[in-house]
């Protein structure tokens, strides 16, 4: 019976020693297996006389109960702990701010051009698209630019095949090498009076440190039947302002020639240039900024407008260059380099707004 006694301790001592599950199943295996010590004992009642063979049998099983349930409690226990280092390995911390895992920003064009058309919304300007792929009438005919005329040499175009079996200049593809052509299709499409923005990609065969093949451009369209100059500077100047964030702005309209406005007009603001910086607001120096006019009546009549009756203003700007002048970017290029740390330092989180 000592034996018993001495038997149960040990194994008692192994099971409490397993410190996992994997341990735990070797000291089972070791004491109640087809090998195990208890069974080793089992296997020698047949040798014992019978009232000696009863005692040790109900002893045996007794020590089997006993050894089983300790294994079992010490399961428990060990699967608890092991559950307990998972949570606490495991852990989320759903408190902490999503900021530091938030790697992507607002690209300055996308920027610019949500701050632009978010000014001409509060003016009552409403935002229209067109297609990029466009015919040789919408990008130049309907905007009275003459068959041959040198101004459609001065815009390097990307020309497509022709349409196959198709005639004239509805024919002839090419990527838009201006938003102008969107002004097309909103007169052709829309009874005045008309008071419209289009942001959008143009296309033009350059490239260098203020030219890209592809660059934005935001174009805007006002007709009414008194629509004037002085509505034109209006809206300008009210842009400028509160784009640059500047409460007063000098600014010149110089004479010019674009092929569909008459007249034509660049808009400069007044800067001063320091040693490594540019002011906008006063100053003795000049900015060009955009392209702007009243519409030519030939652009009226040819998307079947009648010119006696309307009259309205057009206006055409980089958005590349709003955004370098604002945010002090020198080169065009870097915009469309996709360089990681350019993004970073020019980009815009998403939860910073105007
Ligand atoms: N389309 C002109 C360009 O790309 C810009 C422009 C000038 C647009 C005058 C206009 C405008 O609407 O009136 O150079």
């Amino acid at each position: 019976m000592s034996n018993i006694e001495a038997l149960k301790k040990e194994l008692v001592d192994t099971v409490k020693a397993a410190n996992d599950i994997a341990a735990l199943e070797e000291v089972r295996v070791s004491a109640l297996g087809k090998k195990g010590k208890v069974t080793d004992m089992m296997k020698t009642l047949g040798s014992l006389a019978p009232d000696e063979r009863k005692q040790m049998g109900q002893a045996l099983n007794l020590l089997k109960d006993e050894i089983s349930a300790e294994i079992e409690a010490r399961a428990a226990l060990l699967r608890q702990k092991e559950m307990a280092a998972r949570l606490q390995n495991e852990t989320v911390d759903v408190t902490l701010s999503p900021r530091p895992f938030a790697q992507g920003t607002l690209h300055p064009i996308t920027r610019t051009l949500e701050d632009l058309t978010a000014i001409f919304a509060d003016m009552g300007f409403a935002v229209k698209e067109g297609p990029e792929i466009e015919d040789d009438f919408h990008n130049f005919t309907a905007l009275n630019f003459p068959a041959g005329h040198p101004a459609r040499q001065m815009h390097d175009t990307f020309y497509l095949p022709d349409v196959a079996g198709g005639e004239g200049d509805a024919a002839k593809r090419l990527l838009r090498t201006h938003t102008s052509t969107v002004q097309v299709h909103v007169m052709q499409n829309q009874k005045p009076p008309i008071r419209v923005v289009i942001p959008g990609r143009t296309y033009r065969s350059d490239y260098d440190q203020t030219h890209t093949p592809m660059f934005h451009q935001l174009e805007g369209l006002m007709i009414d039947k008194t629509t004037h100059m002085g509505h034109l500077k209006g809206c300008l100047i009210e842009l400028c302002k509160r784009f640059f964030e500047v409460d007063t702005l000098a600014t010149r309209f110089r004479p010019s020639f674009f092929p569909f406005t008459e007249p034509s007009a660049e808009m400069d603001i007044g800067c001063s240039r320091g040693k490594d910086e540019l002011k906008i607001g006063e100053g003795g120096d000049w900015l060009e900024i955009l392209g702007c006019g009243m519409v030519h009546p030939n652009v009226l009549k040819n998307c079947g407008i009648d010119a006696e009756e309307y009259q309205g203003f057009a206006f055409g700007m980089g958005v590349e260059r709003m955004a370098m002048l604002k945010y002090g970017i020198p080169d065009l290029r870097t915009f469309f380099e996709s360089d990681l740390r350019w993004l970073k330092h020019y980009g815009f989180g998403p939860q910073e707004t105007v």
